[in-house]
């Protein structure tokens, strides 16, 4: 397996006039071609920022550091027009909400078309057919018919496929997905998380999934980085983390997530807010709301450590006591 996407040591901040937000710390990451990895965490925790930088789409007032390599290239050094390029052809990001991807007023066969007439110089003609392929592949319901429609006459459900159809006109190596299914209801994000395991299987597209649900991540990732506080604390393969999570914080996401067999009222919250990016606590982020907490979380940061293939954690407890 190669590797499409390495961050390594990224941070984000952003000037405000009320001082720095320390958005992302010293993150790093692989994705490795064709697999699913899953970035989850609660809202704020610094996911999106991570990937937005990775597009080269984050705000103007963001200081940035790090490196970011997408097939060789490294994006926080490529100029506009290489990143156009880059994003258009082979990195595809979907968001929450179809309509910061889709044009209002224009009908979504075109707008499927002209992902195809601007990156691939294909004639009109045959632009508006691969958009038909392609949302049929999609599974969008009598897409010759819809072709002519406009993104307001589709449901929520429909509109996230023409998003995620026009993501994968170019056959992207990486799909970013953030949040993709946050906004529909449970039937529907069930079909939407399908067609993204369906993709990553027939088209071999590799995916990041960025969700707050750590559900959502367990039938779709191969591996998962959980964040706090701007910084991964937990990597691992998805299975290993939902069996044996190591990072008090994973354990409180695992506990928040209602499974079929629970009785949902019996649903826990990890006590506490998650943290403010502009006043980190110090020592370890999460020591305001740990019930393992000791003096030494709150003076010293504890530094994300592999303790297997693939695992790491940030925790000054060993695996065992967290686990206990
Ligand atoms: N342009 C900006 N200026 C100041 N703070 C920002 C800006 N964009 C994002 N942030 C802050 O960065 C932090 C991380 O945001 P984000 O990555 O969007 O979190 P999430 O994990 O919910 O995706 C948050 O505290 C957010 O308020
Ligand atoms: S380092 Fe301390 S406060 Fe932080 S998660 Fe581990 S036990 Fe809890
Ligand atoms: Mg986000």
């Amino acid at each position: 397996m190669s590797t499409v996407l390495e961050i390594n040591h990224l941070t984000v901040s952003f000037d405000t006039p009320d001082g720095a937000v320390q958005a992302v710390n010293d993150v790093s990451l692989l994705v490795e071609e064709g697999e699913c990895v899953g970035l989850v965490g609660e809202s704020g925790s610094g996911k999106s920022q991570t990937f937005m930088a990775a597009m080269g789409l984050l705000a103007d007032n963001a200081t940035v550091s790090g490196a970011i390599h997408f097939e060789g290239s490294n994006l926080l050094t490529a100029n506009e027009k290489e990143l156009n390029k880059l994003r258009g052809e082979r990195i595809a990001m979907i968001f929450q909400d179809p309509m910061t991807s889709l044009t209002p007023h224009m009908k979504i066969g075109r707008q499927l078309a002209e992902v195809l007439i601007e990156h691939r110089g294909v004639g009109k003609a045959e632009a508006r057919k691969q958009a038909r392929a392609m949302l049929e592949r999609v599974h969008f319901p009598e897409a010759e018919r819809r072709l002519d429609m406009y993104p307001h006459e589709l449901s929520g459900g429909l509109r996230q496929r023409v998003m995620i159809a026009m993501a994968l006109m170019c056959e992207p190596a990486m799909l970013i997905a953030d949040e993709p299914t946050t906004a529909l209801d449970v039937t529907v994000q069930a079909q939407i998380l399908d067609l993204l395991m369906e993709i990553k299987d027939s088209l071999g597209t590799a995916i990041v999934l960025i969700t707050h649900d750590l559900g959502v991540v367990a039938g779709l990732a191969d591996r998962v980085a959980v964040m706090y506080g701007g910084r991964i604390v937990e990597k691992g393969a998805v299975a290993d983390m939902f069996e044996s999570p190591a990072h008090p914080y994973t354990q409180g996401l695992l506990a928040c997530t209602p499974r079929l067999d629970e009785d949902i009222t019996a649903l826990v919250t990890i006590p506490g807010q998650p943290p403010n990016a502009q006043s980190l606590p110090g020592g370890c982020s999460f020591h305001p709301r740990c019930t393992y907490v000791t003096e030494r979380c709150k003076a010293e940061r504890p530094i994300l450590e592999t303790t297997a293939k693939y695992r790491a954690k940030a925790c000054h407890l060993d695996a065992l006591e967290a686990a206990e």
